[in-house]
């Protein structure tokens, strides 16, 4: 049998809390720890000694399941976990200490033991080890203290570039090769409006949330879908403060209904995220005479941003909207917004959406600089959407394709970082991937002022804004 101490230690710029609060949550080392590829919270509720993790580590690049049980958690000072996989066991350890009211000091011990392992193998583990310790102690500070706007190297802003290349990012492996994955600035006493909680993004995004500490207005279509959208929730976060508010986005009278219920019962909304989106194989319209694509996608998440711009200005607050990767390849079509010339086709309706969407954030972060104004696309995620949208895409990119935490991961972060609030120096932009990026790649695709002007004029007429 072969055993493996090992001892790191790191004093943090964060407070002992957030720290403490982070960690306790042991599936969150999927966002630091380069060893792990993914892991997920077994048991229900809050971690509490006794919940349970399920882990697929990475081993030599290898993927590996691993289960961990929280053993014990001392308040603020300790946690202890016992791990095991195909012929290993662990047992690690977290000490906290409080240097100051924003610093701590983590303390961390692994103990290893691989049963079929001999002894004298161990000179030539240690080393090993030893790295893996100093990435975990790298990704955990980057998570908690480095967790800022990326700076993207010279190499990828020319990949980004050249479309296709830089698509290569849109995949999983974009996500891991952020500087930071962490998720972990609090965002307790903060209400957080967010729509197409039901499934997929939004779902992810709203259980990030939720564990930030937020209180959240998930808004989506049916009660039983909301009602297992917040057991969902909080399973994965514990106790959540929820509203459900049930919405049909694609009618502006549903969603102006929405907006005026808001404006009504709530007494702050810090953050609007304009999460549900739909691309359409077939052209249709709404019962109200709009192009379906246009109006859920486009016409609903901007009555909503002005509808509860002035609730949002008054806290100083921040709109996210999501986008899509695949404007890139549309311009602005504001003389056949509905899409009646030529063949239809789904995704160009979609992305001239989007690409519409994109526009009048730009306008508006120039308009209300009391408000952060950001726009993110996510990248490529499996989700139901994509599944029933896009099927070939779905089949051949299987493998490729992020989960829909990771395709949550940059909305998550725009909603909580204090970097990227209203007044700040990235207060408003176009993200991927916590990176600033280009409205536009294409010739004849980018939308100067005065069109998107023009755009806004028509989506004001069509909303009753
Ligand atoms: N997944 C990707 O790779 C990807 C890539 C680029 C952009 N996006 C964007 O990311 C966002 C989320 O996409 P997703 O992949 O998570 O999609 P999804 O799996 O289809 O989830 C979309 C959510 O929006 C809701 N929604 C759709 N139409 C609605 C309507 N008319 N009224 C109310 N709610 C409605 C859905 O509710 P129902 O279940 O009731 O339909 C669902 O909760 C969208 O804006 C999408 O355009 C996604």
């Amino acid at each position: 049998m072969l055993t493996l101490p090992l001892t790191r230690e790191r004093v943090l710029d964060r407070p002992i809390a957030d720290c403490f609060r982070y960690l306790a949550d042991f599936s969150t080392t999927e966002q630091w720890d380069p060893g792990v590829f993914e892991a997920d919270k077994r048991t229900p509720g809050p971690a509490r000694a006794g919940s349970t993790f399920a882990l697929r580590l990475n081993v030599l690049g290898r993927s590996v399941p691993a289960d961990y049980r929280l053993i014990e958690r001392d308040e603020d000072r300790r946690l202890v976990l016992e791990g095991s996989g195909p012929g290993f066991t662990v047992v690690d350890t977290l000490d906290f200490e409080a240097l100051g009211p924003a610093r701590t000091r983590l303390r961390y011990q692994a103990v290893m033991r691989w049963d079929a392992v001999p002894a004298r193998i161990a000179p030539l583990l240690r080393p090993w080890a030893e790295r893996l310790g100093d990435q975990a102690m790298t990704g955990l500070t980057r998570a908690l203290v480095e967790d800022g706007p990326e700076q993207l190297p010279a190499r990828e802003r020319l990949a980004q570039k050249l479309l296709l290349p830089g698509m290569v990012a849109f995949t999983r492996r974009g996500w891991r090769t952020q500087h930071s994955r962490g998720l972990s600035r609090r965002m307790d006493g903060r209400t957080v409006a967010i729509t197409g909680v039901t499934a997929g993004l939004g779902l992810a995004a709203a259980k990030e949330l939720a564990r930030l500490g937020a209180r959240l207005i998930l808004i989506g279509r049916g009660a039983d879908r909301l009602t297992a959208a917040m057991q969902a929730i909080r399973d994965f976060a514990g106790d959540a403060e929820l509203l459900p508010c049930e919405a049909e986005l694609s009618s502006l009278a549903d969603t102006q209904r929405l907006a005026e219920r808001l404006l009504a019962e709530l007494p702050a909304i810090d953050v609007l995220i304009n999460n549900a989106g739909a691309l359409f194989a077939e052209r249709g319209d709404t019962p109200e005479g709009h192009e379906r694509t246009l109006a859920i996608n486009l016409l609903s998440p901007a009555l909503l941003c002005k509808r509860l711009e002035p609730m949002l200005a008054e806290r100083r607050g921040r709109v996210v909207n999501v986008v899509s990767g695949g404007l890139y390849l549309q311009g602005l079509a504001l003389d056949d917004l509905d899409y009646q010339r030529g063949d239809y086709d789904g995704s160009k309706a979609y992305a001239r959406a989007k690409r519409g969407l994109l526009a009048l954030t730009r306008l508006w972060a120039e308009d209300e600089p009391r408000i952060a104004w950001h726009a993110m696309h996510p990248g490529w995620a499996a989700t139901p959407g994509v599944a029933k949208s896009l099927p070939g895409f779905d089949r051949r990119m299987q493998p490729f394709l992020r989960t829909p935490r990771q395709g949550a991961d940059t909305m998550v972060w725009l909603a909580s970082h204090p970097a990227v609030a209203a007044h700040g120096d990235d207060s408003s932009g176009f993200w991927f991937d916590r990176a600033q990026r280009p409205d536009a790649l294409l010739p004849g695709t980018a939308v100067d002022t005065p069109t998107a002007m023009s755009l806004e004029a028509e989506v004001r007429l069509r909303g009753g804004w």
